[in-house]
Formats: structure tokens, sequence, C-alpha cells
């Protein structure tokens, strides 16, 4: 096993203790993501009136939406154990080799950023998804033999941002695949709600809507901006947060009203400053604002395009009407036909 594997694995169980405490543990806790929910309540107990291992699982959707707190809930749900690693640590064969071999009977192995596995790697895979084998190569040229390792069964649950870069073999290996949505405003708020009497901070109503109101959908952003406001609320309201200090705490991260940051203004003014709105071209615009397609694609266009603010042409990218509205910018005057704005 390499450093890698190693690094990744201990990072994970180095998450912060509170950010650990935060997360749901069983599915009746688990807050949104309702359809989801329900087809896994049927799965979990079928397998368990069957006595065999949940059939393999694919989760998708943006960062930050409970993927690996799902996966973790799935295995406490099942009563088995869990491996936690990611597609980039398990660099060689032998690396998901060591692993597989170590894993028991109905054990979860969880693999983050599965479309991150290199060819070889997800070679290996193959047999181990379908018929719980592995083929090993011993030796090299014409003296070299293959054998077959019988596996336990096992489940793997695989969780990526990138759907479309999960390659068709490997997709097609796992009998569950489900998307995991952004968070509605009232489940964000509810889950806001729950983390406030973990973290013992007294919020009121209206300031959980609006950390909820400005997490674009995102969960992990929620349980963030109420961190902060929680330090606010310790420092300036006795341990109490109110409306006026969770806006001042969330002004003062440069976070508007909708859950902006200076990176989505980014996007957005330089589509609509330098492309006269769009469209322009992924790679393109990812050269103008100095961020990496991945990013834009993965975390920040989702909510944009969510919102509305933010539409996918054949052509490109192109910002909508109501984006010009929020940030202030006359759309007749801003507008220039056919011509570009540098
Ligand atoms: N904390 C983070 N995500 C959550 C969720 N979906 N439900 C409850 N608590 C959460």
């Amino acid at each position: 096993m390499n450093d890698n594997l190693m690094k990744s694995e201990v990072e994970n169980e180095d998450e912060g203790l509170e950010e650990l405490s935060l997360r749901p543990q069983i599915l009746n806790e688990y807050i949104g993501q309702t359809k989801v929910k329900e087809n896994m309540k049927i799965y979990i107990e079928a397998a368990k009136k069957r006595k065999v291992a949940l059939d393999h699982c694919l989760f998708y959707g943006p960062p930050g939406l409970g993927k690996t707190t799902l996966s973790n809930i799935i295995a406490n749900e099942m009563g088995t154990n869990i491996r936690v690693t990611s597609g980039p640590a398990i660099e060689k064969a032998g690396d998901l080799a060591a692993i597989l071999t170590s894993l028991s009977d109905g054990d979860i192995l969880f693999i983050d950023e599965i479309h991150r596995l290199s060819k070889s790697v997800e070679e290996i895979l193959y047999p181990a998804l379908e018929d719980f084998s592995l083929d090993i190569v011993l030796g090299k040229g014409p003296e070299s033999r293959s054998i077959r390792i019988d596996l336990p069964h096992f489940t793997l649950i695989g969780a990526t941002t990138r759907i479309g870069s999960v390659s068709t073999p490997l997709r097609d290996r796992f009998g569950i695949i489900e998307r995991l949505e952004l968070y509605s405003e009232e489940e964000l708020a509810t889950i806001v709600k729950r983390s406030s009497k973990i973290l013992k901070v007294k919020l009121d109503e209206e300031s959980s809507f609006e950390i909820a109101r400005r997490s674009r959908g995102t969960p992990r952003i929620a349980n963030r901006l109420l961190k902060r406001v929680s330090d606010y609320a310790l420092v300036l309201g006795n341990g109490s947060g109110n409306l006026k200090i969770t806006k001042m705490a969330l002004d003062k991260l440069e976070i508007d009203e909708l859950g902006l940051d200076n990176i989505d203004k980014r996007i957005l003014e330089a589509i609509i400053k330098k492309y006269n709105g769009g469209p322009v071209g992924l790679e393109t615009l990812a050269a103008t604002v100095n961020e990496e397609v991945e990013t834009i694609v993965d975390v920040y266009e989702p909510y944009l395009m969510q919102i509305g603010f933010l539409a996918r042409t054949a052509r490109g990218r192109t910002v909508t009407m109501k984006a010009y509205e929020h940030l202030g910018i006359d759309y007749s005057t801003s507008r220039l036909d056919g011509q570009l704005r540098f």
C-alpha cells in the first residue's frame, strides 16, 4: 500500500471531530434527499432479508451534499464495516488488490472521486465487482501465468461529482445509481437547527433560514457558515445568534443574500463584461477567471444554474437577465451586439 493511500485514509479520519459529530448516523436522522433515502431503505432491508451484501452503489452530484455521510449511514444500517479511500489514492493495481483482499463478507468499500481511478486499477475492479474475484498475473513473459483469487462478497460504494467521467464499463457494474440533488432552503434550515443543537449554539428561526438561504443548496456550506456565525454569537451575543449577528457574520465572509461568493461573481461578471453576456466556451471562461475547468463545472455551475443565473448552451455558457439584475448591471446598455469588450 502506498503512502498516498495511507494519507488519504488518515486525512479522512483526521477531519475535525466537530465536523464528524454533525453527520447523521442513521437514515432517519438524515435530512433531505427523500427519493434516495426511500430507495436506499428498501434496498438495505431487502439485502438484509436475503442475507446478502448490498448491491454496488454509485452516488453522484455536486460536492458537499452528503455522499460520504450517506455511505457511512449505509454501513451503519447494514451493520457492516466501511473502508474509505479515493480514486487518486489508489495508484497501482496492487494497491487495490491489497484493499480488496483485506475486506470481509458484507464490508463496504467506499471510493470517493471514483472517476479518477486509473485504467489499470479499473480493470482489476471489473471482475472484483462482477464475480468477486481477482485475476493476478504471476511473472512476466512466456513463463507468466494467471491465478484467480476469490474475494469476499463486498459492496462498492463509489462517489463522484462527475458522472460523465465515469467510464461506461465501470458505471454499468453498479446496480444502484443515485443522483444527489441540491437541498431546499427548508431542508438546509432544518440541518442548521439540528447542527446548532449539537454545537450548543442558540440560534433563532430567522437566523437559521438566513444561513440556509446563503448556503447554495449545500449542507457542508451551511454547517461551515453556522460555525462562523456561532463564533460571532459567542463573542458578540453571549452565545446567542440573532438575525443581526448572523447577517454581520455572513457579510464579513463576503457571501451575499443568495450565497454567492467572490468567485461566483467573478465568473458572472467575466461573462458579462468580457464576452457580452456569452455564450463563451468553458475553457476560455476558466482561463479568464483563473480557475480550473473542473472547479467551475463541479463547484460553481450547479448552483448558478439552479438559481437561473447561468445557462449552458451548445456554444458555451451564457448569463441570464436575472443575473444582470442581481449584480446591478443594466442588461440593455451593457450588451454590445456582436462585440467583445476588453
Ligand atoms: N449534516 C450534513 N448533512 C446532513 C443531512 N443531510 N442531514 C442531517 N444532518 C446533516
